[in-house]
């Protein structure tokens, strides 16, 4: 029996206050959750984010071989394999996530193993032929379906490095070459078109690996047939910015709202949401902190409400942003003027294709917006109506559209909000927390 579709229907008018600290960082949940598994002896992880993308990755590793304890306030332990995986008997089923399957492909590369990656019907329609084609320039193989997509099957072993500039600003794909280059034979070379997020490199150095920076160039040394020699470590994962994105757009776009998110992570390489705010009027202050394990930069945000106006945003804003636009779109519909957002075409082969997602939505809500190839362009402040609206499936659309609903006049019902579950399952409680409402299941 199929199960309904679940939904929200949000009360607007919500005054945005308090303060929150919001779960931790999906995209270095992932990472340690590998590194840790693939390391040899123990990690622990505070902080981890316990959401079905994550805990999938965890299941993965637990599949090849490592120890996984997951503890009741959300710390984990990992036993890990110690440079040995087994090759897992059944498909690996990775759920909604982009980041489990296209790293876990690059990590598995390196190994002589062979095993078989799966996913929902998302995530088997994204395309994979991005990693597919570096890898197997480095030796492995990597079967996709005809389309592109996963299912996929890696094929691994004996990788050599090579140097690869990226053809997409990925970060995803960069760090699918890196974890194979671990295992290369010399040194892997990647060139970035434009910088990404960096937690790959940031948890390599960590970790001791001999990686450079230089630019967008980054160098790796291989182990080639000596074996990875890492051990696990004892890490602090911060709050997500990209969660807390949803609550500091809803504080800034209104006057008479404060609030403050503790312990979030401030990588500059994740924080343009914060300028693009700023440059639409937005009164952000950001304090940084420093310990505790936390090895990526970290700290407060207090946003204080007021009207905001019309901006750009394109070029190499994009990859620092680029899960924040669906908000940045919500942002602009609030907005006085027009705002445009360029340069965003891979917002097409996200979990949905969020520019025409977004795009439909908001002219349900009486948004006038205009969809192109690359982005969209939208004029505010708009009059919103109420009625329906749907996730299409996509997290981060689902949270976008109810952040959106706060503003209107009338109650709005979000339609297929499952699927928050795979980034932020605290999502509806954290809204009530910082002053909104809701109802329905
Ligand atoms: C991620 C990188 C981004 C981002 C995704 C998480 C990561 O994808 O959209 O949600 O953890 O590396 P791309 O690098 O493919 O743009």
């Amino acid at each position: 029996m199929m199960s309904p579709i679940e939904s929200r229907t949000v009360h607007p008018g919500a005054t945005i206050s308090g303060e929150l600290q919001v779960p931790g960082d999906k995209s270095i949940s992932h990472r340690v959750a590998m590194l840790g598994g693939i390391a040899s002896g123990e990690s622990s992880i505070g902080g981890f984010l316990a959401s079905e993308d994550c805990l999938n990755t965890l299941r993965a590793m637990r599949v090849l071989g490592a120890e996984v304890d997951i503890s009741e306030n959300g710390s984990v332990n990992i036993r890990g394999v110690a440079d040995n995986p087994s090759s897992p008997s059944a498909p690996v089923n990775l759920g909604n996530s982009g980041t489990g399957m296209r790293l876990l492909t690059g990590l598995l590369s390196g190994y002589a193993v062979t095993a078989e990656l799966t996913g929902d019907a998302s995530l088997c329609s994204r395309p994979m032929g991005r990693i597919r084609d570096p890898l197997q320039q480095m030796g492995a193989r990597i079967d996709l379906t005809r389309d592109g997509t996963a299912p996929l099957i890696i094929h691994g072993g004996s990788l050599h490095a090579i140097s690869y500039a990226l053809p997409v600003a990925s970060a995803q794909v960069k760090s699918a070459v890196l974890l194979a280059g671990l295992h290369a034979k010399g040194e892997t070379v990647v060139v970035e078109p434009v910088e990404t997020r960096d937690h790959t490199e940031r948890l390599l150095l960590n970790l001791g690996v001999e990686l450079e920076i230089d630019g967008l160039t980054i160098r790796l040394k291989g182990c080639g047939e000596d074996g990875l020699r890492i051990n696990g470590g004892d890490w602090f994962v911060p709050g997500d910015i990209s969660s807390a994105a949803f609550w500091i757009t809803a504080a800034a776009a209104r006057e008479g709202n404060k609030l403050v998110v503790r312990n979030v992570g401030l990588n500059p390489r994740r924080t343009a949401i914060i300028d693009v705010l700023r440059r639409m009027g937005a009164d952000i202050e950001v304090l940084a902190r420093e310990g505790g394990n936390v090895f990526e930069p970290y700290g407060d945000v207090t946003v204080r409400g007021s009207a905001l106006r019309g901006t750009e945003v394109g070029g190499k804003e994009i990859p620092n942003l680029i899960d924040e636009l669906p908000l940045v779109a919500v942002a602009a519909a609030l907005a006085e003027g027009e705002t445009v957002i360029r340069d965003a075409a891979e917002l097409r082969v996200k979990e949905s294709d969020r520019i025409t997602c977004m795009v439909k939505n908001l002219r349900v809500l009486g948004v006038d917006v205009e969809e192109r190839p690359d982005g969209m362009v939208v004029r505010g402040p708009a009059r919103l109506l109420g009625g329906s609206v749907r996730s299409f499936g996509d997290h981060r659309v689902a949270m976008a559209l109810t952040v959106l609903a706060l503003f209107g006049s009338e109650k709005v019902r979000v339609e297929d909000v499952e699927c928050i579950q795979t980034s932020y399952p605290r999502f509806w409680t954290d809204l009530e927390r910082v002053g909104g409402s809701v109802e329905g299941r």
